[in-house]
């Protein structure tokens, strides 16, 4: 009985995965944003070469990687089309029906961390998935709206900003908050997102942690000291909040009635690839591949930049804050691994 209803399941998964999961919904920062920069009033871009260099249509799309991003390669695994950007003046009738990409480059988990490049955060995204679902019923009904809601699957991924272009870079912030109380109001942000979120009708979340930040070539190249290793303080930050996400998780959970919150750890891969390249497929690992990757980043990384790599395939990172697409899909799979039996 048990092995028929585990094979019903598998069959279920693989053939008819598009019915157990309608469609995607991507929130968060620019390792996610799929193009909705390109339509914002921000300097925060990534719509010309090299950007897109490796992606299907070999053309930049806005998306900050030379390829697919990781919520890009999740569609794929949930065998869904990729998402267009909310602000695509494509993004309507039809396409978007198995999902919509909200996410925004150089916003976090405080709306103030956006602020300064002029991008929406999380409550601004919030609104936009709002309209969404009012739109939505206008295009398939209010039957099948409601389905595609709470049957899709929302990921969530952000916070690298709150800590690398907010805390650490402005002396104010430092000062009102101390580490713990930083950490604190990044996760009340977290919580009040889900919650609205729920609210909304969505049922399947899957938040992602933080990468190990001190990692991050700019991060590398700013505190250093000379050294490439990676800078002990941020990646100490990034724990110490991934720890305490996976706890607001657990207590969320319990709080929302037919909630599937998932947490997705993708700190442990992104720091094995990091100590063991070779095992992993890489050979560059401390420098973007992007101009001489140590602070090229959006308009620092352009088509004149000196000696952007041939091939990608072999770093970590594109420039010196996203990774390649090769990157890119390793986190894809191994969230869809660690999510997957979650969210269902
Ligand atoms: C709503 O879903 C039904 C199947 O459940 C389908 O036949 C119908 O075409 C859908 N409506 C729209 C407008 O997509
Ligand atoms: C998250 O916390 C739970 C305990 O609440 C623990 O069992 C689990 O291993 C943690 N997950 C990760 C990925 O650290
Ligand atoms: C880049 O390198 C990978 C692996 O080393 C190889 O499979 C791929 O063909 C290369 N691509 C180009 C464009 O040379």
């Amino acid at each position: 009985m048990i092995s028929l209803a585990i094979s019903l399941l598998f069959c279920s998964l693989s053939v008819s995965r598009a019915q157990l999961i309608p469609a995607a919904f991507t929130f968060g920062d620019s390792t996610v944003d799929a193009g909705n920069n390109d339509y914002l009033k921000t300097i925060f871009r990534a719509n010309f070469p090299p950007y897109g260099r490796d992606f299907d249509t070999k053309q930049p799309t806005g998306r900050f990687s030379n390829g697919r991003t990781p919520s890009d390669y999740l569609a794929a695994l949930l065998g869904l089309p990729l998402a267009l950007p909310y602000l695509d003046p494509s993004a309507k009738g039809q396409n978007i029906v198995t999902g919509v990409n909200f996410a925004t480059g150089g916003s976090g988990y405080l709306s103030e961390t956006g602020a300064t490049l002029n991008v929406p955060g999380l409550d601004g995204q919030l609104q936009w998935f709002k309209s969404y679902t009012q739109n939505l019923v206008k295009i398939v009904g209010k039957a099948n709206a409601t389905n595609i809601i709470s049957q899709g699957v929302y990921t969530l991924s952000t916070g690298s900003n709150d800590y690398v272009a907010n805390y650490y870079v402005n002396p104010l912030v430092q000062e009102k908050y101390s580490r713990n109380a930083f950490r604190s109001l990044l996760l009340s942000s977290f919580t009040q997102f889900t919650k609205a979120l729920y609210s909304l009708g969505a049922r399947r979340i899957a938040v992602v942690s933080m990468a190990p930040l001190g990692c991050l070539p700019s991060m590398v190249t700013l505190y250093g000291k000379g050294s490439l290793s990676c800078v002990d303080f941020a990646n100490r930050d990034a724990r110490l909040f991934n720890r305490a996400l996976n706890s607001t998780v657990t207590s969320i959970r319990a709080s929302l009635k037919d909630i599937k919150l998932a947490y997705i750890d993708i700190y442990p891969l992104v720091e094995d690839v990091i100590k063991n390249p070779s095992k992993n497929g890489f050979e560059q690992t401390t420098t973007g591949c992007c101009g001489i990757g140590r602070l090229a980043v959006s308009i620092l990384c352009n088509e004149h930049s000196i000696g952007t790599c041939s091939n990608a395939s072999k770093y970590v990172f594109w420039d010196s804050f996203h990774p390649t697409s090769t990157m890119n899909q390793l986190i894809a799979n191994t969230a869809f691994n660690q999510g997957i039996g979650q969210l269902l």
